[in-house]
């Protein structure tokens, strides 16, 4: 079942077919997904040949093709208005003032430094940022390939409204992303949000839905990048997806707070495919270069206790048994203390304590449980809140990485 699910309807993604496009992209670090492409297209003795031809590929064209992966046009609003279009930091030169963008409503073009009553204006890319007053958007149209998968990841900072909001949109997706939890100390969060391409040029819309009695009062938006995802399928190994949730957002090389994947993400068109963040808080998508990981380049970090949870439905047979195992350890980021991970398989739990000297390490663990459904839900959340131990403003806590769900031969 699981097989003819994994390979049925897999498309096959732009490598081979678009190897010319502008949309030419090759996952770097995608073993799932790379030597399946080979399978479908080449004799077993042909494989090395094929992957350095691929390689070859990749790194020609990954300079002047690859603009998925990365800033969209202006992203980072370094490109500005001109003067007279300006008035103050409120931009009036009408919709066409930012370059790349349409821009509606009250939109403020702010400088880093730039004070505001007392607070002192810090932008975390480049020396610009926008600020979107009461129902501002700015809105970009982006080229992708129609029907694939996509995240976009955004900072996000809250200014002076208490109960701050963002609705981010590619119809027929949109999320309304509370602002009001900070999770980054620096201010700034770096956001994420999934879609599926309806077509081949798509709307991102960010719009402040907000009505606040000062106009100014709204967020502040920088750094926009896209990725393309490669929604990765069960396989007879782990009949879970994206289990080492090497698959996920992108990550801004320069920021060493990972990414905040918001609550209420359900699972068709996550920007951590595969999974779902149901609960009431987000979760933190952490890697390899700015964090220690148990496995491979990327992990989660269940940042907000009990209301910050990963779950997945698998597909079981009623009756069979199965093993859940995973591995908790903390992320090297100073979050110290006695953790404990709930691990939930259907009405099967298990808790994993885990002691953290903030530095780095991580264990195993495994919870054995027969199925009662043809569908078993998945979950794993924190017992406790932790703060980090150089920065009491900063949740944190345990790591969850490289989970695998197989199912045992004999019960
Ligand atoms: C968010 O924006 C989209 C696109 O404009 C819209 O369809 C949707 O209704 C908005 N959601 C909310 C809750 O405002
Ligand atoms: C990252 O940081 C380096 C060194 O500070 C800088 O040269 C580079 O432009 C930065 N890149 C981005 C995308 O911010």
């Amino acid at each position: 079942m699981v097989t003819k699910h994994a390979y049925k309807a897999k498309p096959l993604p732009p490598l081979i077919h678009n190897a010319f496009s502008p949309f030419f992209h090759l996952p770097p670090f995608s073993p799932h997904y790379y030597p399946k492409i080979a399978e479908f297209l080449i004799p077993e003795n042909m494989k090395g040949r094929f992957l350095f031809l691929s390689v070859l590929l990749y790194s020609t064209f990954h300079v002047s093709f690859s603009i998925i992966d990365g800033l969209v046009a202006n992203g980072n609003f370094e490109l500005g208005p001109k003067a007279s279009d300006l008035k103050g930091t409120v931009v009036v030169g009408g919709s066409k003032s930012i370059p790349e963008w349409e821009i509606s409503g009250f939109v403020e073009y702010i400088k880093s430094g730039q004070k505001q009553g007392d607070m002192l204006l810090v932008v975390p890319e480049g020396a610009y940022a926008v600020r979107l007053g009461n129902e501002a958007s700015i809105k970009q149209n982006i080229k992708v390939l129609k029907g694939m998968y996509y995240s976009i990841t955004f900072m996000v900072a809250r200014t002076c409204a208490q109960e701050e909001r963002i609705n981010i949109s590619v119809t027929p997706d949109w999320g309304v992303i509370p602002i009001q939890t900070l999770y980054t100390s620096s201010g700034w969060d770096p956001i994420a949000f999934g879609f599926k391409a309806e077509s081949e040029t798509v709307e991102m819309l960010i719009h402040n839905p907000g009505k606040e009695e000062d106009p100014a009062c709204g967020p502040l938006i920088d750094s926009v990048a896209l990725r393309t995802l490669y929604p990765p399928r069960p396989t007879n190994q782990n009949l879970l997806k994206n289990g080492g949730f090497e698959e996920g957002p992108y990550v801004f090389p320069n920021s060493s707070w990972g990414v905040i994947i918001p609550p209420n993400i359900e699972d068709d068109h996550s920007p951590l495919p595969g999974w779902m963040v149901e609960s009431l808080k987000a979760v933190r998508y952490i890697d390899s270069e700015h964090f220690s990981v148990p496995q491979a380049t990327r992990a989660v970090e269940l940042i907000a206790g009990k209301e910050s949870a990963i779950a997945q439905v698998a597909r079981t047979i009623p009756g069979k048994t199965y093993v859940l195992s995973f591995s908790v350890g903390d992320a090297s980021n100073s979050c110290e203390g006695s953790m404990i991970v709930e691990a939930f398989a259907g009405k099967d739990t298990i808790k994993v304590p885990y002691e953290s000297k903030g530095k780095g390490g991580f264990k195993r663990a495994a919870l054995k449980f027969v199925a009662v459904g043809p569908r078993t839900r998945i979950m794993f959340l924190s017992t406790f809140y932790t703060m980090r131990s150089d920065d009491f403003s900063s949740l944190c806590g345990p790591v969850v990485d490289d989970v695998k769900l197989i199912s045992l031969r004999k019960p």
